[in-house]
C-alpha cells in the first residue's frame, strides 16, 4: 500500500508527493543495485506475477530481475502459452493468479483501462506495465528518476517529447509525471499524431521538432506505434525520421547539456538516427538501469501492507 493505494494504475491518480516517495526509493534501490551482491529481503516471502498480453524486453524483465534481487518468488504468463488463448477472461485469469496467493500482478494489455479493471477483483497489487494507449506508470517513473538524477531536480526543467504522442501512453505518463513535478513540457510532431486536447493543459504543442527541442533541458524522442495506428497517419517511415526525427543537428537547438531519452525498443534511422542514439547526450542504457530501480521500488512500496 502507498498512500492508501493497493494497485499503481498510472501518473494520473498519484500526487506529487506520492510520485517523489517512489523515487526517492529508487534512489536507495540503484545503490543496492550497484553492489556486488544485489539480494535483499525486502520482499522475502512474497510472490510477483507478470501477465504480459503484449511483447516486452525491458519492462517485463526489469520487473521480474526487480523482485528476483528482493527475494520474490516470480513466474510469468504469456497470453500465447496460457489459458487465454482457451477463451479464459482477463478477469478470470487474473482472479485465478490471485486465487495462489500472488502479491502483486504485474499487468502490460492492449486495453486502456485493463489494469484498473482486475484490480477491482484482485487482493493483490495490480502493478500497470502499460495499457493500451493510456499510461505506462513505471516508464514515466524510470524516465522523472533518470532526469532527477543527472539535473538535480524537475521544477523549471524543459522537457520536449517528441513523436507520435497521440498513441503513446509513454507520453501520457510523463506528461502527467512531470507536470505534477513543475516540469515545462513541449510536444512536438505531426498534426496527425498530437491529440488536439494536449493544447488545453498547459503543455505547449508545436508541429514542428524543432521549435518544440529549442532551448529544452532534455528531449525524449518516442516509439512510433504502428501497432496502434488504424490507418496511415504520416506517409512513410523516411518521411517521418526526415521531418520528425530526432539527429544530432535537431539535438544540438537543445541546450549544450541536454539529455536525449527514448523508452526503447529505438527505430534507428527513424525515431533517433544512429548517430543520436549514440551520442555522449543519450541516456538510453541508464534509463534501462533505473528502470530496475524504479521497479524495485514499485513492488515494494505497493505491497507493503499495514502491519509491515
Ligand atoms: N519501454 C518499454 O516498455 O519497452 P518494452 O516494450 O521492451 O517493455
Amino acid at each position: 500500500m502507498l498512500d492508501g493505494k493497493k494497485d499503481l494504475l498510472g501518473l494520473r491518480e498519484l500526487r506529487a508527493e506520492t510520485i517523489e516517495k517512489i523515487l526517492d526509493t529508487a534512489k536507495t534501490m540503484k545503490f543496492i543495485l550497484n553492489q556486488k551482491n544485489k539480494k535483499t529481503g525486502h520482499l522475502l516471502g512474497k510472490s510477483v506475477v507478470t501477465l504480459f498480453y503484449e511483447n516486452s524486453t525491458r519492462t517485463r524483465l526489469s520487473f521480474e530481475l526487480a523482485a528476483k534481487y528482493m527475494s520474490a518468488f516470480t513466474s510469468g504468463v504469456s497470453a500465447g502459452g496460457s489459458s487465454v488463448a482457451k477463451g479464459e477472461t482477463l478477469i478470470d485469469t487474473a482472479r485465478t493468479i490471485d486465487a495462489m496467493g500472488t502479491d502483486a500482478i504485474v499487468l502490460r494489455h492492449g486495453m486502456s483501462g485493463a489494469p484498473r479493471l482486475i484490480a477491482e477483483y484482485t487482493a493483490a497489487s495490480v502493478i500497470n506495465a502499460g495499457d493500451g494507449m493510456n499510461e505506462h506508470p513505471t516508464q514515466a517513473l524510470l524516465d522523472l528518476f533518470t532526469m532527477r538524477e543527472v539535473k538535480g531536480g524537475l521544477q523549471g526543467l524543459k522537457v520536449a517529447i517528441v513523436g507520435d504522442i497521440a498513441h503513446s501512453r509513454v507520453a501520457r505518463s510523463n506528461i502527467w509525471g512531470l507536470t505534477k513535478a513543475g516540469a515545462e513540457v513541449s510536444v512536438g510532431g505531426p498534426a496527425t499524431l498530437i491529440p488536439a486536447e494536449l493544447g488545453r493543459t498547459g503543455v505547449k504543442v508545436y508541429h514542428s521538432v524543432q521549435e518544440a527541442i529549442v532551448d529544452a533541458d532534455v528531449v525524449m524522442g518516442l516509439r512510433i506505434q504502428t501497432e496502434r495506428q488504424k490507418s496511415g497517419l504520416f506517409p512513410s517511415a523516411s518521411e517521418y525520421a526526415r521531418f520528425f526525427g530526432i539527429n544530432e543537428k535537431r539535438l544540438a537547438l537543445a541546450k549544450p547539456d541536454a539529455l536525449l531519452l527514448h523508452p526503447g525498443p529505438v527505430n534507428r534511422g527513424v525515431e533517433l538516427s544512429g548517430a543520436a542514439a549514440d551520442c555522449e547526450q543519450s541516456r538510453v542504457n541508464e534509463q534501462v538501469t533505473n528502470g530496475v530501480a524504479v521497479r524495485m521500488a514499485v513492488l515494494y512500496l505497493f505491497t507493503r501492507r499495514e502491519d509491515e
